[in-house]
């Protein structure tokens, strides 16, 4: 399922409104919900538009498991960690239950600079929050960016990553994307998700965008491979949309 909004804001604003509806949707049928957030300018852009929207107080935060697809492997109060930017954005402005928000280890945290310590550790997280049988929970909504060559997540063209069939989690190191190392989900953990929201914004997008939709083997754009169980939705700007053909 592809939208395409007029330009980034529009983007970001119709992104947020669509996570509240989501969300209250699935807390009315099921209690509670579960929301992974990402990195970058169009993630935390997303989170900034729901703290203003005045519908956001229709979530109940108290029943909302919060959880990353990747973050950067830096000290917690570095301006690159995307828990700080998350929390920011939204996270510090809402009522959530703390222990409801399962952020990946920082390089100053518990696990030191033992990034592999870290990526076991959120495997763990994981593994207790999952249905019986699995070892990542069935996430209602995960969120997620792409890179012009077709990175999401942590997960880069042709890298260890992408290639990592077992694992649920791991780290990435010299990551093309400074800063260099990082933890991720892998895409099939991201393929567990019941739904996987693409949201990606400019014209440097556009051919990743085209390729993905037409199928490019995730090895070489790994966005291909970043589909939800039940829907994958892209919201795309026009720049980003660019180079779709008109169907
Ligand atoms: C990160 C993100 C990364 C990001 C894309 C898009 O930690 O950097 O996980 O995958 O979502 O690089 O970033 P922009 O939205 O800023 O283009």
């Amino acid at each position: 399922e592809v939208v395409v909004y007029e330009n980034a804001d529009l983007l970001a604003a119709a992104a947020a409104a669509r996570l509240v509806t989501r969300i209250v949707d699935v807390q009315a049928a099921r209690g509670s919900a579960s929301v992974v957030l990402t990195g970058g300018g169009t993630g935390i852009g997303v989170l900034r538009e729901l703290r203003e929207s005045h519908a956001r107080d229709a979530i109940d935060w108290s029943r909302l498991d919060v959880y990353w697809g990747d973050e950067r492997f830096v000290p917690a109060d570095s301006d690159e960690r995307n828990e700080k930017g998350a929390r920011e954005a939204l996270l510090d402005h809402v009522p959530l239950a703390p222990e409801r928000v399962h952020a990946m280890a920082p390089s100053d945290g518990e696990f030191g600079d033992d990034v592999d310590a870290a990526a076991a550790a959120y495997a763990k997280v994981l593994s207790g929050a999952a249905e019986a049988g699995a070892d990542v929970p069935a996430f209602d909504i995960l969120l997620l960016g792409l890179g012009g060559e077709g990175h999401t997540a942590s997960v880069f063209p042709d890298s260890p990553a992408v290639h990592e069939t077992g694992r649920s989690v791991v780290a990435v190191r010299e990551c093309p994307k400074p800063p260099p190392t990082r933890v991720s989900l892998t895409l099939p953990a991201i393929r567990r998700a019941r739904e996987v929201w693409l949201m990606t914004a400019g014209e440097a997008k556009a051919d990743a965008v085209a390729q993905a939709l037409a199928g490019a083997p995730e090895t070489q754009i790994p966005v291909s491979g970043a589909r939800g169980y039940r829907r994958t939705l892209w919201l795309l700007d026009r720049a980003a949309a660019g180079k779709l053909t008109k169907v």
